[in-house]
């Protein structure tokens, strides 16, 4: 049986054309049409100065420098995320602090947030940043947090890597905090097979970050470096991918969001899984298709459903192994009780790509009915 994956590209048709139009031009490096029309459709699109790098990863790294992180500086970080949230603050040699989530939407808790602020502004120092993460798709609750962060003065910046084309309250989340980076990798809602973007609302940083990423080489024909840069920069080859991509964003959103509505939907009669929460505050795109098992009610575990999957050649996988239960910081501190605890023990992610067919839909749904129908103890036991 061919193998269903998490999520695959999708490509909307334009994309081969504009990197044909590389190959022709011979504009095969980091400069060229294709990264100066995607910058520019992107910003459109999102409102802000932008400027497309090698990765979101890169990204965090460029605008975590902007924000002004360094050595012994302390960044706070959701602790239900990927790793790539807070690596680039390492890179630093800053210290991360993982906080839980909130059970509305599983992003950031404004009120782990507000006890930590107070309890750090009382000891005297106060942490330099927040990563704000838009998880699976999903925006946090960013009035609350941004009032907060404007109370005590934290600089923000908006991870969402999962969440382009979420919303909050009718506006494109990673656009409200100074600096915001998107994701462009191979399982994201629109790929460049590998890539990212940062946005910020001073077009001076957006210079800073593209000078940086091209290892901030002094203007002049010799090449004089007053500061340490990177090699960051998109190529103006997976630029042209981007720009095919960005046409059919709309149509990406909506697809997902139907995947995921149409597993709850079949599955609406079976007691104990269910689609993640969709806060009421936004527009949630449903990046991955994310549920939850309560094991007593559906009588098969989380890890059950996975191997069930797995058996017929499915690939699903379970939602992010929180930050502070990795051992990569296994001392770095962290606040909250065991929302984001349980979200990872609970969660599993399904087939969610926007050109999976209906019958390979149908397939997910069947199997994971059918194990739920054979595992389960009572319903073996009544035959
Ligand atoms: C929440 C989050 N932040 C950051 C990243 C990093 O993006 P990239 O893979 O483009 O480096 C990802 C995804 O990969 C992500 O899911």
């Amino acid at each position: 049986m061919k193998r269903l994956h998490l999520s695959v590209p999708h490509m909307g048709g334009a994309e081969e054309g504009y990197v044909h139009e590389a190959f022709t031009s011979n504009w095969l490096s980091t400069v060229g049409p294709n990264i100066d029309r995607f910058e520019a459709a992107f910003s459109e699109r999102i409102g802000l100065p932008c400027v497309a790098l090698g990765s979101g990863t890169a990204a965090i790294h460029l605008g975590l420098r902007l924000l002004g992180v360094g050595p012994g500086d302390e960044v706070l970080c959701p602790t239900l995320t990927f790793v790539a949230s807070i690596n680039p603050a390492v890179y630093l040699c800053a210290r991360p602090v993982f906080l839980d989530s909130e059970r509305a939407s599983w992003n950031l808790d404004p009120n782990v947030l507000e006890d930590v602020l107070r309890a750090r502004a009382t000891s005297g120092k106060l942490p330099r940043a927040l990563i704000l993460v838009h998880l699976y798709g999903q925006s946090a609750d960013l009035d609350p947090i941004f009032a907060l962060c404007d109370r005590y003065g934290i600089a923000v910046l908006e991870d969402a890597a999962e969440a382009l084309g979420t919303r909050y309250k009718g506006h494109p989340v990673g656009v409200r905090a100074p600096v915001g980076i998107f994701s462009f990798n191979g399982n994201k809602i629109i790929t460049t097979t590998g890539g990212g973007m940062l946005v910020a609302h001073d077009p001076a940083w957006v210079a800073r970050a593209r000078f940086w990423s091209q290892q901030a080489r002094d203007p002049g024909v010799a090449y004089v470096h007053t500061e340490m840069g990177y090699n960051y920069r998109m190529s103006n080859v997976l630029a042209g991918i981007g720009r095919g991509q960005l046409e059919v964003l709309d149509d990406r959103v909506r697809r997902r969001r139907d995947v995921a509505f149409g597993y709850a939907a079949a599955f609406a009669d079976l007691p104990g899984i269910s689609l993640m929460p969709q806060a009421p505050w936004g527009l949630h795109t449903n990046w991955l298709s994310v549920f939850t098992i309560d094991e007593k009610l559906l009588g098969v575990s989380r890890d059950d459903l996975i191997a069930a999957l797995e058996a017929v050649n499915i690939e699903s996988r379970p939602v992010w192994k929180p930050m502070h239960l990795q051992p990569l910081f296994a001392a770095s501190p962290y606040y909250g009780g065991t929302v984001a605890a349980e979200c990872f023990h609970r969660g599993i992610c399904l087939p969610s790509s926007t050109n999976l067919s209906p019958d390979d839909q149908a397939r997910v749904i069947d199997t994971v009915r059918s194990a739920v129908v054979s595992l389960r103890p009572s319903l073996r036991a009544s035959g």
